[in-house]
């Protein structure tokens, strides 16, 4: 597959991604994966509806971008110039028109947009969003051609797979044919979980089928190591592979030559929780679903009570660090607003 690898225009072809996770794909684990040498971050899934709410703030403090919702003043999307050529931000969407726009509000600052159409949730399928477009094709091909034609960066698309191998095969082509860059597949049909087998060779058949990138996911149960992800690539016969749960409890995955311990790893995706001011609330999430049952220790069970940013860091030896920074970060803020009132 002939693929032109330049920064302006992201190319799926041979990548390690990291897949989308609602609230675990903040700025700090995209950071930390690309550390790793994942070549692609997805964020989580974002709706459209609060997208096209959001102005768009340069924060001096932080050397970041912000995405402000107008209606709460929440940070919906915080971005950096580091992950601008890698990072793939991915919209839940039941609406061409608004996918459209959506797109466009943060088309300058990422490499790819994707449309979610695998979530299997009930708040996606009521609304008519991820998993629901698999059964209503002409909707999904709308929503795909309309965000092709709105945005000069690559547009690609997630799915699950459908119950009978030559209908998903069917829906791919549809699919392919509206412009997307590459189709990343979950082979999994909407009622089966993680325990049930992914269907390894319903994704082989679709990358047999189509002509652009196909991407695989859906391989954690069985992706211990980096060789187990050459593994996966190979037995779906893609050339890319997306990752979700393993890169969640271990984002060191990605790195050529083995894991890191896992004390290493949360001071490391600590380092970019402090560095972009990442609300405690998701950083304890993130790490809570890294360390699993290791927080009935003593140290897990200061960490459960811990409500700040702070101390968090103080249970990973990275007090001092944290203090500075805020501390720095504070008089930064106290400058810029000096400059403001000047
Ligand atoms: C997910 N997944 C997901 N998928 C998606 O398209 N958008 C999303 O926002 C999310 N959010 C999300 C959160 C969490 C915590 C998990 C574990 C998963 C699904 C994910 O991207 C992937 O398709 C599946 O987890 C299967 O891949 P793995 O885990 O076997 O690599």
């Amino acid at each position: 597959m002939v693929c032109m690898e330049n920064i302006k225009q992201l190319c799926y072809d041979n990548k390690i991604i990291l897949a989308p996770m609602v609230r675990i794909n903040t700025l700090p684990m995209r950071l930390l994966a690309l550390d790793y040498g994942a070549d692609i971050v997805y964020t989580e899934e974002l709706i459209d509806h609060r997208l096209i709410r959001c102005y768009r703030k340069v924060n001096e403090t932080l050397q970041s971008i912000d995405y402000i919702d107008k209606s709460d003043a929440t940070v919906v999307f915080r971005t950096c110039s580091r992950e601008k050529a890698y990072v793939v931000l991915q919209i839940g969407t039941s609406d061409p028109e608004r996918a459209a726009k959506a797109a466009q509000v943060v088309e300058q600052d990422v490499a790819g947009i994707d449309i979610n159409m695998g979530c299997p949730k009930d708040f996606s399928l009521k609304g008519g969003m991820g998993a629901a477009l698999l059964f209503n094709p002409d909707k999904a091909c709308a929503i795909l051609s309309a965000v092709v034609s709105a945005v000069k960066i690559p547009v690609t698309c997630k799915i699950r797979v459908l119950e009978d191998i030559d209908d998903t095969v069917a829906l791919c082509k549809k699919l392919a044919a509206t412009g997307v860059a590459a189709i990343g597949v979950h082979g999994r049909i909407i009622k089966e979980r993680p325990i049930h087998p992914n269907r390894n060779h319903f994704i082989k058949a679709i990358s047999e089928a189509l002509n652009i990138p196909v991407i695989a996911n859906g391989g954690s149960k069985e992706i211990k190591a980096f060789e187990d992800i050459i593994k996966f690539k190979n037995v779906t016969g893609c050339s890319s592979v997306m990752i979700a749960r393993t890169a969640e409890k271990n984002c060191s995955i990605f790195k050529k030559d083995g894991k890191l311990d896992l004390f290493t790893v949360i001071r490391d995706y600590l380092h970019h929780a402090v560095d972009y001011d990442n609300v405690a609330p998701n950083s304890k999430y993130c790490i809570q679903n890294m360390l699993q049952n290791i927080q009935e220790t003593e140290q897990g069970r200061l960490f459960l009570e811990s409500t700040s940013l702070q101390q968090i860091c103080d249970l990973w030896e990275l007090g001092d660090y944290c203090r500075q920074k805020q501390k720095k970060m504070n008089y930064l803020r106290f400058e810029e607003r000096d400059v403001a009132c000047n």
